[in-house]
């Protein structure tokens, strides 16, 4: 399979009050054409400072990144200096969790697809209204005519969500980045939009990048997870292996430790926080809250290992492989 996106070292770095903090490290991450690709880890980590830097969302001024990134076969070398403006829309929408603040209230759904449309497709407004009513049918919004003519405080959230996706997927883009998307609907919504993406990835052959804390979420969407913690992409493996002793990152065990669940009586929390920017030290930035952790995880240069099909960045993973991911079974 060949890639829609390619990111290897990737490095971020916020500039503030003088100092320079590193918020992304070295990230090297694929999401193949046709491939749906879910990234998890604890709010602040940087999942969505990732995709926004990439895409010229971060301003300069204060933004700083190095690496290499190929989208859509085309090479962004310095997505700072805006080469990246084009890009957006035409070779990667976006679905954003908080849907109420992604539109402008005083202009009616109908202006936000027409607007949409005329930055990134050649259509007249009657080709554009003729699709965006197709595409709500197909978000499952009844009345899309009557939809069009609404604003969008007379929408509901999931309603705007739903929309969202639509003006995202009108602009046939071959990848759509969705960070958090769920967040702030509810269950029923949730496991539409999945269902709906998961629909337009087999359909049309889009690849996804799927952000979100949710590993329930994460589980039924992808085909492959990234773990991200402080800045560091900790873990990859095939989704089917999201399970306990199947992974190979005490961090990622952590994490599958401390989901909810139904079976059992106690809510178990993951103990500590991460470190904040300015906390941020050399080292594997998980040792505080690692039970496995040594001296030598102070210093280690957070290398990746290959381990079956995960990669892995933890000094120990080799050795504890046996214990965190017992069923001999990498593959
Ligand atoms: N606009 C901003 N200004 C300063 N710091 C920011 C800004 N946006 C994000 N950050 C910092 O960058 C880090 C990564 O944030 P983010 O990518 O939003 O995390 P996530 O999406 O994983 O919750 C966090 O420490 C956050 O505080
Ligand atoms: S490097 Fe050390 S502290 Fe970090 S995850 Fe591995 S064992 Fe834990
Ligand atoms: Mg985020």
């Amino acid at each position: 399979m060949s890639d829609i996106l390619t990111v290897k070292n990737y490095s971020l770095k916020l500039k503030r009050d003088k100092r320079t903090y590193s918020v992304i490290q070295s990230a090297s991450m694929h999401i193949g054409k046709g491939e749906i690709v879910g990234l998890i880890g604890e709010s602040g980590s940087g999942k969505s400072m990732l995709w926004k830097s990439m895409l010229g969302l971060a301003d300069p001024a204060r933004w700083s990144c190095s690496g290499d990134i190929e989208l859509n076969g085309k090479r962004i070398s310095d997505p700072g200096a805006g080469d990246t403006a084009e890009m957006r829309g035409k070779d990667a929408a976006v679905i954003l969790q908080d849907p109420m603040n992604a539109f402008d209230q005083v202009f009616t759904i109908q202006h936000h697809f027409l607007e949409t449309a005329k930055v990134h497709k050649d259509w007249s407004d009657g080709e554009t209204r003729a699709k965006a009513i197709e595409l709500l049918r197909r978000m499952n919004i009844r009345e899309p005519e009557k939809v069009l003519r609404m604003y969008p405080f007379q929408c509901s959230g999931g309603m705007l969500q739903r929309i969202m996706i639509a003006m995202a997927v009108m602009l046939d883009t071959p990848l759509i980045i969705a960070d958090e998307p769920t967040t702030s609907v509810d269950v029923t919504v949730q496991r539409e939009i999945v269902s709906i993406l998961k629909e337009i990835n087999r359909e049309k052959g889009t690849s996804i990048l799927y952000i979100s804390h949710d590993l329930k979420i994460i589980e039924s969407i992808a085909d492959r997870i990234y773990v991200m913690y402080a800045g560091y992409l900790v873990e990859s493996f095939p989704a089917g292996r999201l399970q306990e002793g199947r992974v190979h990152h005490p961090y990622t065990k952590k994490l599958l430790q401390s989901r909810p669940s139904y079976t059992r009586a106690d809510l178990p929390v993951m103990e500590g926080n991460p470190p904040t920017l300015a906390e941020r030290q050399q080292g594997c930035p998980f040792t505080p809250r690692c039970e496995y952790a040594q001296e030598g995880c102070l210093s280690f240069d957070m290398a990746e290992t290959r381990i079956g099909n995960h990669t892995v960045r933890c000094c120990r993973a080799e050795s504890l492989s046996e214990e965190l991911a017992g069923d001999g079974e990498t593959r």
